[in-house]
């Protein structure tokens, strides 16, 4: 499974990029929100010169025709900007218009297998369930990914999912387990998918037990010497 960064944030990219992990990027007006100082498009081509995965950049029109010029302008930044086109009518004939133009689509705020087949129906590259908002509203939003992960396969549609909306890592190893070609993520999940209290618990033994290695093996080639013997 791909794994994505949901955020744009520069230095969270930069950092999950260094670990060799990440796949791609995803942004949102309210993920822009929180940035201060660039513009979106400066923002997306920073993004763009780190990662060469696909980058996900939303547009916000209401009509068609808006849309298909934010999707345009976004789609000239760079070679792997993907247009992000929320689910609706006109969303469905943007990504149709924007498919013939042989730009690649995100289609978001998806939260039924049905509409994941239409955004796939009309051309979207990638598919977003978003599985968190769910779970908000007392539903099990793995469901959604389960579902569209079968249509997809089992029609051999040329689409991908990308399990959005990921409040935290278990939510990770479900999307993997349903199938999910992409799962994106906020970074603090990257971070805890890193860590495991037994994992942080064994590296502090094993450092504590290499010391003491080191200060026995030292005062067994010098007694009296707390030096470590050099090799
Ligand atoms: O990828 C979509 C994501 O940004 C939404 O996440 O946590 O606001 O539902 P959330």
């Amino acid at each position: 499974m791909k794994l994505f960064l949901d955020t744009a944030d520069i230095e969270e990219i930069r950092t999950v990029h260094r670990w060799g992990v990440l796949d791609g990027v995803t942004t949102n007006p309210t993920l822009f929100a929180k940035t201060t100082g660039m513009s979106y498009d400066e923002v997306l081509k920073h993004i763009c010169g780190i990662t060469s995965g696909p980058v996900s950049a939303e547009v916000v029109a209401d009509d068609v025709e808006g849309m298909l010029a934010e999707g345009r302008h976004f789609a000239k930044l760079a070679d792997n900007i993907v247009v992000k086109v929320p689910m609706s009518e006109r969303g469905l004939e943007a990504i149709s218009r924007f498919k013939a133009e042989g730009i690649k689509t995100n289609c978001t705020l998806i939260f039924t297998a049905n509409q994941g087949l239409l955004a796939a129906k009309a051309g979207a590259s990638l598919l977003s369930p978003f599985v968190g908002r769910v779970d908000d509203i007392n539903e099990e939003g793995m469901t959604v990914v389960r579902e569209l992960v079968e249509i997809i396969r089992f029609y051999e549609i040329d689409s991908e999912v990308l399990t959005a909306s990921v409040r935290h890592p278990r939510h990770v190893t479900e999307a993997a387990l349903a199938g999910s070609h992409v799962a994106t993520l906020p970074f603090k999940v990257f971070s805890q998918m890193v860590h495991h209290p037994l994992t942080d618990k064994g590296i502090v033994q094993f450092k504590r037990d290499w010391e003491a290695a080191r200060a026995a093996a030292a005062e067994s080639a010098a007694p009296g010497s707390r030096e470590p013997a050099r090799a």
